[in-house]
């Protein structure tokens, strides 16, 4: 039996392309699309492309989509490709039962109702009865393209009106109901007959991807409650999947349009009049994670819109939560806000397509973004509020389950923790000027949050190593606590290994906060007491330690120790940016841990540049 088509829909939408074929030839990015040499005949030059959807190949002509490619690269047969495919997104293949054969039938008829109804109510909006309606349309700036693209009717006045006028087709009351078109007058008497959803509005018919009308909003003529109805959760409606304007923006995104969430029905119509061929907007609700996985399916960076007000604050701060665990490095977001009390809608009629393109120019990548939302304002000042604050931005950055992903923000993050915690620089006092460059902007394109030289770094030095050195700084720090103020910033902002290490950070940055006395015993004690026995045992393991580790060992070679396995660590490229920025903090401020940390960066960067390969000869063994 042929299997429902929402679910083979659902199946597709849940398997991205790119991943599933980048198992069997390697694929680069190209634009919207991936590209690579053809899995189905033999090639040199690449000429296969991966679109959000569906692979082509330009060279033999292989076509189709997740389950066809399954089907030619494995030889699978239909059902088993499905099987695999739903096991993998993690959903259960339909029975074929005759309840679900009849329920596909039936699904199939109503794509047919509601594409009647939009018919019918697109008719009324060009009869006279309409003609209130047309002209608010056309009095809020929309032009019969806009109107006729976007599919916008009148519903007629109610009292039975759409059955009536698709009876003659056909079409049942009982279909209407199953369509969200009508419902029972009272739902406790069904003998009351039913009445429609939609009378005196405006029709907006809400498409699938695919562009399918599966349900309606309506607004009000002009001032009223409610403003919008909208139809309710179907067969094939579901508000917490779909967006307004996807199969638009689907293709607007095609083309290279940026793909943006807004509020409103009104919004996604006027940007796209505007030009903004890449807007959609949730159904009434806040975003689900659903509806960011479908934009994740049509841009690796959507941007999302909010306005200005405390409570679009909220609902940015509400998505960003929603998006971090979601967050993969082809799968993030920026944030814009609106200002003035304006929506898309409003701005793009007095202002413009640059009105709103400068709203745009100004998103901020999710990172920055979640750094405004989780300071707050006013802005933590006092020690506790800023350690309370610390902690929100490091539990932000463990949320993201990507582990490389989840460093850079931990980094980017703390870093514009630190440079913002700097006492005031410049002469007069007063606020801290706006830097020329403030640390946490990330390199490379715009919105790009990966840092590539950072990742590249670690790739380039075997785990085993980067480990050991690690437990080397942590065991210094362990034996000579005094160290940690001066190097509290650097080391909290440095890239560790997961596991052990992070969790030692994590519990000596906690401890020095509350310390009377920074001494090694005090600190070895409190962490055992914390359940932290065997990490402890692990850091301080004599084997591989490095002499500055030694608790004999002077201060001054215990901090030469520590920037040592720093410089070692944090790497030359980022070394020599840290060495910019204390210079520039130096010559603003004239402090002097600034000079003392400048010098002790030019060292770090000298036994990186001296000693990499013979870090034997370095301040202690490593065994
Ligand atoms: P807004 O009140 O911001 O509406 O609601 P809008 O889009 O600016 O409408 P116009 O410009 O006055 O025509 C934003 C969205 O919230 C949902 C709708 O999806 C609307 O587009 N909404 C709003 C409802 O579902 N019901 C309502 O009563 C109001
Ligand atoms: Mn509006």
């Amino acid at each position: 039996m042929a299997l429902p088509p929402a679910f083979l829909d659902e199946l597709r939408a849940r398997t991205p392309l790119p991943g599933l074929i980048g198992r069997k030839t390697r694929l680069a990015r190209n634009g919207r699309q991936w590209k690579g040499c053809c899995p189905f005949h033999n090639e040199k030059t690449p000429s296969f492309y991966v679109y959000d959807d569906h692979f082509h190949c330009f060279g033999c002509g292989a076509h189709g989509d997740a389950i066809t490619f399954l089907m030619r690269a494995e030889g699978a047969s239909f059902p088993e490709a499905v099987e695999r495919l739903a096991g993998e997104a993690g959903l259960e293949v339909p029975k074929p039962t005759p309840q679900a054969a009849e329920r596909e039938r039936r699904a199939r008829d109503l794509y047919g109702v509601l594409a009647a109804a939009e018919a019918a109510f697109r008719r009324r909006l060009m009869l006279p009865e309409g003609r209130p309606a047309l002209d608010y349309l056309r009095r809020r700036g929309l032009t019969d393209a806009t109107i006729a693209r976007f599919g916008l009717g009148w519903s007629g006045e109610g009292r039975g009106a759409l059955a009536a006028d698709l009876k003659a087709e056909g079409i049942t009351p009982d279909q209407l109901v199953a369509a969200g078109l009508m419902k029972p007058r009272d739902p406790d008497r069904p003998e009351a007959g039913l009445v429609d959803l939609f009378f005196n509005r405006v029709i907006f018919p809400i498409r699938d991807r695919r562009g399918r009308t599966i349900s309606f909003g309506g607004r009000i003529l002009g001032d009223g409650q409610p403003k919008y109805v909208n139809g309710p959760e179907t067969d094939l409606f579901h508000k917490r999947r779909n967006l307004y304007g996807l199969d638009l923006a689907r293709e607007g995104a095609f083309r290279g349009a940026p793909v943006l969430v807004v509020e409103g029905y009104m919004d996604v119509i006027a940007l796209h009049q505007a030009g903004f061929a890449g807007a959609v907007a949730p159904l009434g609700t806040a975003l689900t994670a659903e509806q960011l996985e479908a934009l994740w399916g049509v841009s690796p960076e959507p941007v999302l819109c909010f306005d200005g007000d405390a409570a679009g604050a909220r609902a940015a701060a509400k998505t960003a939560e929603l998006a971090l665990p979601l967050l993969a490095p082809e799968q993030s977001l920026r944030i814009a806000m609106l200002t003035g009390g304006e929506d898309p809608d409003t701005l793009v009629a007095k202002g413009g397509p640059a009105a709103f393109q400068a709203v745009l120019d100004a998103a901020k990548p999710l990172s920055a973004a979640l750094y405004d939302l989780l300071a707050g304002s006013p802005p933590p000042v006092t020690p506790e509020q800023r350690a309370a604050f610390r902690h929100r931005l490091e539990a932000a950055a463990r949320g993201i389950p990507d582990k490389a992903l989840a460093s850079e923000y931990r980094r980017v993050l703390l870093d514009r923790f630190f440079v913002e915690g700097r006492p005031p620089r410049g002469g007069g006092g007063g606020a801290r000027p706006a830097g020329p460059r403030p640390a946490w902007t990330p390199r490379g394109r715009p919105g790009e949050l990966v840092s590539i030289a950072g990742l590249q770094r670690i790739a380039i030095d075997p785990a085993s190593v980067r480990l050991e050195r690690a437990r080397n700084l942590l065991a210094i720090l362990l034996r000579h606590p005094m160290l940690l103020p001066e190097v509290e910033e650097p080391f909290a902002t440095l890239d560790l290994p997961e596991g052990d290490a992070v969790l030692l950070r994590h519990a000596l940055l906690a401890w020095l906060p509350g310390a009377d006395l920074l001494d090694s015993t005090a600190l070895m004690d409190h962490l055992r007491e914390r359940g932290l026995e065997s990490v402890l045992a692990w850091a301080t393991r004599s084997a591989g330690l490095s002499q500055a580790a030694q608790p004999e060992a002077q201060p001054k070679d215990a901090m030469d120790g520590w920037w040592h396995f720093f410089g070692l660590l944090r790497g030359e490229a980022e070394l020599i940016e840290d060495r910019a920025e204390a210079q520039r903090v130096l010559v603003e401020t004239n402090d002097p841990l600034a000079q003392q940390r400048l010098i002790r960066l030019q060292e770090a960067l000298n036994a990186l540049r001296g000693g990499e390969a013979d870090e034997t000869a370095q301040p202690g063994t490593i065994g």
